[in-house]
C-alpha cells in the first residue's frame, strides 16, 4: 500500500521519571519513522526532571517534531493519554510506553497493517505469532496473563492483548471512545478495546515483543491492580 500523503501520526509518550529512557526512545522514533509525525511528550511533573530532558530534545529535533504538553503532577496514565489526544494534530494516534519496552521498529508494521485492512485500530499483541514478553518475573507474567484471561472471559472483546498499550488508532475513533471512557489509570487500554467492540470498530493485530525496562522502575503498583479489577467489574456490569 502506498502511504497517503495527508496522513500524519501523533505519537503519545507519557512519562514519569524517564530521563534515561527518553533520549533513546526519541532517537529510535526519528530513526524508524519515515512518515509525517509528531511526538507529544506528556510528563507529569517527574521528580527526576524528565521535562528538562524533553526540552533539550525539543531543542535538538525542533518544536514541530517534539511537542511538550506537561502536567503539574502525577495524574495517572489514562488521563495523560486523554490530555495528549487533545493536543494531537495527526489523523492517526500512536500510543506507546516511553521506557523502551515498546520498540519503534514495529510502528511501520502497524501503519502497513492499518492501510492493508483499513482498520480503525491496530493493536500490538504479545500473545499471538512472534509476540512475547521478555524480562518479566513470574509474578508479573501471572498478573498480565490473569488480567487478560479474566477480561477475555468476562467481556469477550475479540482481541488477544487487552492490557497492552502499544497501539495505533484513527484519531476520530479514539476521540469517540475516550468520550465514553471512565478509567483514569492503567485500565484505560483495556477499556479502549472493550469500547471499540461495543461501537463496532475494526481491530487489526501485529505481534510485538515487550522487553522489560532497563532504566527506572514500573509504576504499576498494587493500587493500579485494584483499580484494574474495579474497572473490569464496572465494564462487565455496564457493557
Ligand atoms: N504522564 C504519566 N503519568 N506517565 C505515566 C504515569 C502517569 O501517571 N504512569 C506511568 N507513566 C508512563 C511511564 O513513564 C511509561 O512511559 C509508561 O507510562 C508505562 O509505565 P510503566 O510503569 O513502565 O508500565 P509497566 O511497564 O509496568 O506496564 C506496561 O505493561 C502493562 C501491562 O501490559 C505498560 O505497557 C502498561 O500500559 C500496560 O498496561
Ligand atoms: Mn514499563
Amino acid at each position: 500500500m502506498s502511504a497517503n500523503k495527508e496522513d500524519k501520526y501523533s505519537i503519545l509518550l507519557p512519562t514519569y521519571n524517564e530521563r534515561e529512557n527518553l533520549p533513546i526512545i526519541v532517537w529510535l522514533l526519528v530513526k524508524h519513522l519515515k512518515c509525517d509525525y509528531e511526538i507529544i511528550i506528556i510528563d507529569d511533573g517527574s521528580p527526576d526532571n524528565t521535562l528538562e530532558v524533553a526540552k533539550q530534545l525539543q531543542g535538538i529535533y525542533g518544536e514541530k517534531k517534539i511537542v511538550l504538553r506537561p502536567r503539574e503532577k502525577k495524574l495517572g496514565l489514562g488521563t495523560a493519554y486523554v490530555h495528549g489526544i487533545k493536543h494531537a494534530t495527526g489523523n492517526f494516534i500512536i500510543i506507546m510506553d516511553a521506557d523502551l519496552s515498546h520498540h519503534p521498529k514495529f510502528i511501520p508494521q502497524f501503519i502497513e497493517k492499518q492501510k492493508g485492512g483499513d482498520y480503525d485500530i491496530v493493536s500490538g499483541t504479545r500473545y499471538i505469532g512472534n509476540g512475547g514478553v521478555f524480562g518479566w518475573d513470574l509474578k508479573r507474567k501471572v498478573i498480565s496473563r490473569g488480567a487478560n484471561f479474566l477480561t477475555q472471559i468476562l467481556l469477550r472483546p475479540g482481541a488477544s492483548d487487552l492490557t497492552g498499550s502499544f497501539r495505533l488508532y484513527r484519531k476520530d475513533v479514539l476521540e469517540k471512545m475516550v468520550n465514553a471512557c471512565v478509567s483514569k489509570g492503567y485500565v484505560f487500554q483495556m477499556e479502549m478495546i472493550i469500547r471499540a467492540r461495543q461501537l463496532g470498530y475494526s481491530i487489526g493485530e501485529v505481534p510485538i515483543s515487550f522487553v522489560d525496562r532497563v532504566y527506572g522502575e514500573s509504576k504499576l503498583g498494587g493500587n493500579e491492580i485494584i483499580q484494574f479489577a474495579k474497572g473490569l467489574l464496572y465494564l462487565f456490569a455496564t457493557t
